[in-house]
């Protein structure tokens, strides 16, 4: 079973001290840094772009940096993310007008591919692909914000994703996206998650509890895990 990474995701940060916030939930036990990219185009918000990623890779940052494009066009701004240190690039199929070029692209670029599929978009734009990507991403909010509710018609969506992944015999991690906390993310995993990207639920959770440490609520969501099949 590949290892359950926690992705942190940035939006909800303190964006003023953004390097340190970073820092500190990696030191917390963090695995990756998911990056939202929004362009008040695809989504109704506007966020941080590629100057952002290169800043924390020369503040020092070596996790993976998981770069996860809510814009429209894609194809213009994938080589500027993969000079800016991103690991994994992923897109809403939506958003770009030529999936299977879009993938080619990031893994010519050298990072790891992924589709984003919304609580709404079938999982059909999968197959003739899934060779082609190295995460799928399912969106249990509506994209744009930070602090939704998950939807719980997600989960069967996930062990739809699951059985299709396990099927393939391929190496595609399979992350889940929104309203993901420490109440729920053992539920999640038990429907086939191996990536939990959580925003509010580590960095306004955890900075509740103890300001800005976020080991207890890191160890939260590990413990909760601990023990769950997928
Ligand atoms: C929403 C973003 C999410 C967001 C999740 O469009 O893709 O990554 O930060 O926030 P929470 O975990 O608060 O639902
Ligand atoms: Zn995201």
């Amino acid at each position: 079973m590949a290892p359950d990474l926690i992705a942190p995701s940035i939006l909800s940060a303190d964006f003023a001290r953004l390097g340190e916030e970073v820092d500190n939930v990696l030191a917390a036990g963090a695995d990756i840094v998911h990056f939202d990219v929004m362009d008040n185009h695809y989504v109704p918000n506007l966020t941080i772009g590629p100057l952002v990623c290169e800043a924390l890779r020369k503040h020092g940052v070596t996790a993976p940096i998981d770069v996860h494009l809510m814009v429209k066009p894609v194809d213009r701004i994938v080589p500027d993310f993969a000079a800016a240190g991103a690991t994994f690039i992923t897109f809403h199929p939506e958003a770009s007008e030529h999936i299977d070029r879009t993938l080619q692209l990031i893994r010519n670029e050298g990072c790891k591919s992924g589709l984003v599929f919304n609580p709404a978009t079938p999982l059909s734009h999968l197959e003739y692909v899934m060779d082609k990507v190295d995460m799928i991403l399912l969106m249990s909010v509506n994209p744009g914000f930070g602090g939704q509710s998950f939807i719980p018609a997600t989960m069967e969506k996930l062990r739809q994703a699951r059985t299709m992944i396990d099927a393939s015999g391929l190496a595609i991690r399979l992350e889940i996206d929104g309203g993901v906390k420490a109440e729920n993310i053992a539920e999640i995993k038990a429907a086939g998650a191996d990536t939990f990207v959580a925003g509010s639920g580590i960095f306004s959770k955890g900075r509740d509890e103890d300001p800005h440490r976020y080991d207890s609520i890191i160890r939260q969501m590990r413990e909760a895990m601990a023990g769950v099949g997928r």
